[in-house]
């Protein structure tokens, strides 16, 4: 990820950090207008979707609001206040999911969000098993004790999403359409990565050393539709369905825009968190997305609400830098 210049505007800045959100398959579905200094419309990129393990583009939603949590956190760091507004309108039309306002307020805070923001990074790793400390996984449910869930990996719930989470992955990396869409978004080359500057790269996926070297150089996105790069992705999920603390689960009270949006902004907020407290915080949404899991889970937490957000978290040793790449500011935002 690369740093930005001095001499750019202060709103430039909140867009780059808004920018270091986590997104489905690294797909960075947003766009932003930039009118004056104080205001900001943010829009989802539908042309950044994943159909076919997306279809309702509720994933596309948390990671606009992750992009928006990210935003109001730099902002907050630069002192201004924002007004956020999401508008909760019909996926099919154009119109803005967001106006933000920004008032100068001029308290800046003393801690570094900003270093969290850049410091942030999905890992793939295996964890740590031991249990999360109870006043951690606190501090993670107090983000929104209504609609956030702990559940540890030897208690009954955790078992059962380490179970369907492997089974779910595994119907879904052998699905051909989900296998074509997913290749759409893999860069394996150098060269793929340094154009799109988006998707899915041999150092976020973990292929290191060797391996990396050889699929960087010798390979096409095709290949991760082979067999056997299928197969050793299912034998990768077992590995950390089995190594982790615990679960998270974000619950919604309804399937909208802005309940998504909001799932977006905890998720960023609790991934934050986990960061400072060296716990490794990995996105596994396969059973809500996979037909034949989601109705399931639903009724079996009996919740009373519908999951929007899966993620495996666990202590880890040390932070690994970010490696995931961002597309610029000004390929996703219009400065009027
Ligand atoms: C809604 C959502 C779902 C995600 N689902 C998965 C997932 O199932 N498996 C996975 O490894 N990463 C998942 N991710 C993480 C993204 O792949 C990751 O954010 C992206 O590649 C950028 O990398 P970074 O988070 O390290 O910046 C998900 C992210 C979002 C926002």
């Amino acid at each position: 990820m690369e740093s930005i210049d001095g001499d750019k505007s202060e709103l430039y800045h909140l867009l780059y950090y808004a920018s270091l959100a986590p997104s489905s398959h690294n797909s960075q579905p947003w766009r932003a207008e930039v009118y004056g200094e104080d205001s900001i419309l943010i829009f989802a990129d539908k042309s950044r979707k994943l159909p076919v393990v997306d279809p309702t583009s509720r994933e596309l939603y948390i990671s606009v609001g992750a992009f928006i949590e990210n935003l109001s956190l730099a902002a907050s760091y630069f002192g201004y206040e924002t007004e956020i507004k999401v508008h909760n309108l019909s996926d099919i039309n154009d119109a803005p999911v967001a106006s933000i306002a920004l008032t100068k307020s001029n308290e800046k805070r003393e801690e570094n969000i900003l270093n969290d923001i850049k410091l942030r990074t999905t890992l793939r790793i295996p964890f740590d098993t031991i249990s999360i400390k109870e006043a951690d996984w606190m501090t993670l449910v107090d983000v929104d004790p209504s609609n956030i869930y702990y559940f540890s990996a030897e208690s009954k719930k955790g078992n059962y999403i380490k179970q369907k989470e492997l089974q779910s992955y595994t119907q879904q990396a052998k699905n051909k359409n989900a296998q074509d869409e997913l290749a759409s978004w893999i860069r394996f080359s150098n060269k793929d990565v340094k154009e799109k500057q988006d998707g899915l790269t041999t150092s976020g996926m973990g292929i290191k050393g060797i391996g990396g070297f050889m699929v960087r150089n010798f390979f096409n996105p095709e290949y991760s539709k082979k067999e056997s790069f299928v197969n050793q992705g299912i034998d990768k999920t077992k590995l950390q369905v089995e190594n982790c603390g615990g679960w998270i689960v974000i619950t919604q009270p309804s399937e909208n825009i802005e309940s998504w949006i909001n799932t977006g902004r905890l998720y960023q907020a609790m991934h934050l968190k986990c960061r400072k407290m060296n716990i490794g915080f990995h996105p596994m949404n396969q059973i809500i997305e996979e037909i034949g899991f989601e109705n399931e889970a639903n009724t079996l937490f009996g919740i009373g609400e519908r999951i929007a957000f899966i993620a495996r978290i666990g202590y880890i040793d040390k932070y690994p830098e970010p490696v995931s790449v961002r597309r610029p500011v000004e390929s996703f935002t219009t400065f009027k």
